[in-house]
């Protein structure tokens, strides 16, 4: 199917004459593109992404939908994959990951390297293993992906928190010439699935699949088992990667180090995330890091609104055993 749209670039504004529309939180509109909403940039930059990046069996790929916990799991693969070039230790003062935002150290596939419809990545530069990332659902990954023996990682949140955390994202990220997303109505056409990559009940469910019917291929994590219990959590993503903890870091306290190095707070302090940009655009790193919490919904949630968005989680997923 992508093949066909190849020359996208010229006939952009006609292809998007053909597909479905909604309003968008941070572009003038969204536009049901492979049964995703996507913004007119993005789909460009997919399309590119799906004709021309070759995966190899070696590739790590991290996947989720915005706002999920993708920077955190970033940090953690990097730091898990690269701990025997960079010391994970607190007493390494060099370690990457004090310097750099993890959206650098671990590129995303359609927002970075093939962003540029015009200029195709050089992707030998990347260190081995090939460490990406990407947004799209299962479906929509490059073929090779889904054929090679690489490795994918998912990482998925309780909608609710997903919610509010994308809603202040993108509340100072959108531009002001289109004026302010009030988030009752922004609440509406989430519940509606009408968010970047999402509906994010069919996203979830894509990789939940996956991950039951191939667990080799694609592992499932949740934000929330990470908050609850990092540690067992890392050693299961270690594992999974193809990366284990030997019993002597065990004891070494390995995987605390990269716990901590990693932790939301020691993120946020540093000065590339408080004072840095570019990480993602030309946006602010510090937007990247604002609660961290599980539960902060409550907040802003009115009774119905935790009716509607509840009949909504059981209506789409009730019965896959994807639960919160
Ligand atoms: P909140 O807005 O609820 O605080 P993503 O990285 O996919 O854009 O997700 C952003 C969410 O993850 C934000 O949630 C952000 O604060 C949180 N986050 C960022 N870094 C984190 C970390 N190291 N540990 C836990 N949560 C983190």
């Amino acid at each position: 199917k992508p093949k066909q749209q190849e020359n996208l670039t010229e006939d952009l504004d006609e292809f998007l004459a053909s597909l479905p529309k909604e309003k968008g939180w941070r572009t003038p509109n969204l536009f049901l593109f492979q049964g995703f909403w996507c913004q007119p940039k993005e789909i460009r930059a997919i399309i590119s992404t799906q004709n021309h990046f070759k995966a190899q069996d070696s590739d790590l790929i991290l996947a989720t939908i915005p706002k999920s916990g993708t920077t955190w799991l970033k940090a953690l693969t990097f730091a898990i994959v690269n701990r025997n070039k960079f010391s994970v230790q607190h007493n390494n003062h060099q370690h990457p990951l004090l310097t750099h935002n993890p959206h650098e150290l671990v590129p995303f596939l359609e927002y970075k390297l093939y962003a540029d419809c015009n200029r195709l990545p050089n992707l030998s530069l990347l260190p081995s293993p090939r460490l990406v990332a990407i947004h799209v659902p299962f479906e929509a990954l490059p073929d090779s992906v889904k054929t090679s023996k690489c490795k994918i990682v998912y990482i998925c949140r309780n909608p609710f928190d997903t919610f509010v955390s994308i809603w202040h994202y993108l509340d100072k990220i959108r531009p002001k010439s289109l004026g302010p997303l009030p988030f009752e109505e922004a609440f509406d056409m989430y519940c509606r699935g009408v968010i970047g990559f999402g509906p994010y009940w069919d996203h979830m469910l894509g990789y939940w699949r996956e991950s039951l019917e191939t667990p080799n291929k694609v592992l499932f994590l949740r934000y929330e088992d990470m908050k609850a219990d990092i540690c067992d959590q890392l050693k299961k993503l270690a594992e999974f990667l193809g990366f284990p903890f030997t019993d002597e870091e065990a004891k070494e306290g390995i995987i605390e180090d990269i716990s901590t190095l990693c932790s939301f707070q020691n993120m946020k302090d540093l000065q590339v995330n408080k004072k840095g940009k570019g990480a993602i655009s030309n946006y602010e790193n510090k937007d990247l890091f604002r609660k961290g919490e599980i539960g902060d919904w409550v907040n802003y949630f009115t009774p119905s609104m935790f009716e509607r968005l509840s009949n909504v989680m059981e209506e789409k997923l009730g019965g896959s055993g994807l639960t919160f």
